[in-house]
Formats: structure tokens, sequence, C-alpha cells
């Protein structure tokens, strides 16, 4: 489907509606999106980002749509191949297009596709390409997610080429009109497993990309932001170091023993008005990458994480290990870390936790370690550990917290 952004500007891409995981990771409920967009100069044309090889038909028949025989130009923002894929279907088909490019798109460029990267125009910060009427101006954006990623400007028509950053998991079914509660909410969910892990890069681009005032974001996935001032008060919160007072629990019990310790501290934490949200990593209804994407984009902006395992082997259960892993990788900007934790008769689960999560910089809670069924003593001291950490939430000053 063509989506027309202005006069010159299309959205050519492809649509992947039913694709489950991105990365054999990612939940993508609402499937995804490949945006290419096509820009018609004066003299020259150029397609920015083809599509993943699998969906260049969609993209090939937008373009028959718009009767573009020919192209000068294919601009690579980023060589992952989601967006690359087809760039050597269309290399074949358009072989006098000139491919276009940072130093460091080209060099991944020969090593992902083997492509050569002389085969490239290389372009740099602030390097212009005209089309006659309209220009694209360079502006990288390195480690947004990738070292190569790379937005491109048309002053003419303040339209911004984001590449991933301001992107989002979401196919709608008509896609000019996004459901804007779910648009946001995968946009989050982007954020979480796309940007949060180099969130101090983002902000920044976030801050040039509100200067720069666009009239319409147009990412590499997801709908078009057109009107941009959503997606960026959006960023500004997750990129900032602002949290809710609200505890996350993620958890495995094997035989109830560490279910119950997880309960006895939601309910207290609740009691005392903080919100908890528990995530039950055995669930056996549910993909543990489902589960496990669902913590990350709870982490953002969150208070505090708690993570519960009984001890298998003497370490911790291979589902919470594994959210430890991914909660290291993901570095959310979380005050508190804690560790409930119980074991038969001995355990290394707060050993091995404290090293898969060596990265996470929130203040590390006492863990909690309980031996067998959870005693009444054992209780009172659940309810005593929830008390604290509720006062350690209530106690961060009303400038640094969202949504009280
Ligand atoms: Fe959508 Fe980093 O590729």
């Amino acid at each position: 489907m063509i989506q027309r952004i202005s006069d010159r500007v299309s959205q050519v891409g492809a649509l992947d509606p039913r694709l489950p995981y991105f990365d054999a990771l990612m939940p993508t409920p609402y499937g995804t999106t490949y945006n290419s967009y096509f820009v018609r100069g004066d003299e020259k044309t150029a397609l920015i980002d083809p599509v993943q090889e699998d969906t260049v038909d969609q993209l090939l028949q937008n373009l028959k749509g718009l009767q573009v025989d020919k192209l000068d130009y294919i601009f690579c923002l980023h060589t992952e191949q989601d967006h690359a894929g087809a760039i050597p279907v269309l290399r074949d088909i358009f072989p006098d297009a000139q491919l276009v490019g940072t130093a460091r798109v080209a060099e991944l460029m020969e090593y992902h596709f083997h492509i050569p990267r002389d085969t490239f125009k290389i372009v740099a910060e602030g390097d212009s390409i005209e089309l006659g009427g309209v220009s694209l101006i360079c502006m990288p954006i390195p480690f947004a997610h990738w070292p190569d990623n790379t937005m491109f400007w048309v002053p003419e028509e303040r339209v911004l080429f984001s590449s991933d950053l301001f992107g989002s998991h979401y196919s709608p079914a008509i896609p000019n009109c996004p459901d804007e509660d779910i648009w946001l909410l995968e946009t989050r969910a982007y954020f979480s497993e796309i940007m949060m892990p180099t969130r101090n890069h983002v902000a920044r681009y976030t801050a040039k990309v509100r200067e720069l005032d666009p009239k319409f974001i147009c990412a590499s996935h997801g709908p078009v932001w057109r009107d941009p001032s959503i997606v960026l008060d959006a960023y500004e919160e997750m990129v900032s170091d602002k949290v809710r007072r609200d505890v996350v629990i993620a958890y495995v019990s094997m035989h109830g023993s560490t279910a119950r310790m997880v309960d006895v501290v939601a309910d207290e934490l609740c009691a005392a008005g903080i919100r908890v949200a528990l995530f039950d990593l055995g669930d056996p209804n549910r993909d543990l990458r489902t589960l496990v994407g669902s913590v990350v984009t709870e982490t953002v902006n969150a208070g505090s994480l708690l993570l519960a395992s009984p001890t298998v082997l003497g370490g911790p259960h291979p589902a919470v290990a594994a959210m430890a892993l991914l909660t290291n990788a993901f570095n959310p900007a979380i005050r508190y870390l804690g560790l409930l934790g119980s074991y038969g008769w001995g355990t290394q689960i707060e050993k091995q936790i404290s090293g898969l999560t060596a990265r996470v910089k929130a203040e590390r809670l006492e863990s909690v370690l309980v031996r067998g069924l959870p005693t009444e003593d054992d209780e009172v001291s659940l309810r005593r550990y929830a008390r604290n950490l509720a006062d350690l939430l209530k106690a961060i000053p009303d400038a640094e917290v969202i949504g009280d």
C-alpha cells in the first residue's frame, strides 16, 4: 500500500502483520512494517531504505504504482537485514541507481551483503544530496541502535527519515489510521528493547530532533508520525531519569515457596500504596519471550525491579537467569533492584544473579532467601522488606517521579 506523505514523498514499504517475534526474541503482537520511502525531485529520484528481502515484492508493486521505472539513488540508513535485505534485488532491477550511505554503512554492507564499500557514494554529517527542489541532508545517529544508523533530513518538506529511531513494531489494519493507544504501547515496547540499552545517545538525538521541529517523522518501522510531538514527548519521558513509584516483580515458582514470598511482598506493597506489576515467567500458557518482553517494557521508567527464583541445581531457575541477563543488556534506569529466593538445602542464586546483573546501576536491596516453605517469621521479614522498599520509593523527590 502506498501512503502519500507530501507532494514529493511517499511510503512504499512492506507490511508484515503476522510476524510473531522480531529477532526471534522481541514479541510483535501487531506484526511490523519495513518502511521504505520514495522521494521525487525535479531532476532525480531516491529510495530511502529498501525492505526485508522476503517482502520486496510489495515494494516493487508500490514503485510500479507510482510509475517509477528509474531510481537515481538508493539510500541505506542502516544495514540490518530488515531494511537492507532487498538491496541486492534492487541493484539487479535498477543497476544505474547509486547507493548512498555513511562510511559505517558501507563498511557493514561489505560484511553483511558482500557489496564492496567503494560501490557507495559516501556521505557524512551535514552532506547534502540534491534531487532538484528537494535535498537530503545526512545526520548520523550512531548507536540508535547500531553504529551505522543514519537519519536524513529534507528541509524543503520538513520530513525526517529517522531510521529505527522513533520506530514501532506495529502494522495497523489501516496504515493511515493507526490506533494511537496501541501505537504508543508498541513504541514503548520497541524503545525498551531497541533503544533503551543506548538511551544516553538516544536522549541526545531526541533533543536534536525536537530542535529540528519536523513536520513528519518517517521511521523505518510502524506508521508515519504526522504529529511528531506525540513521539517526542514519549521519548523525552523514556530517556529521562524519572521513574514511577512502582515495583515490577518477575518470578518463577516450582513448588509454591517463591510464589508465596512474592504474594506476601506484593500484598504489602499494595497496602502501602505502591503499584505492583507481577509477571510469572513460568506461566505454561505463554511463551517466555513474550513474558520477558513484557517485563522489559514495564521496566522503562520503573522505580524498582524484583527478581524471584527458586534454586535449581544451586543457581537461579533458567527463566529468571534469562530475565537477569536481559535486564543487564537492556539496562533500565530503575532505582532499586532486589532478589527474593527459596532453596532446599543450599543456594548460590544471590551470587549468580548479582553477576548476571552487574551492569545495572540500581541500588541493590538486601536479598531475602528462605529455606523451604516460608514460615510466619519469614512472612514478617518479607512484609518488613516490602514496607522498606515502599518507603524508599516514596522518598524519591517528586521532581524525579512520573505519574504522581
Ligand atoms: Fe529495523 Fe535495526 O533494524
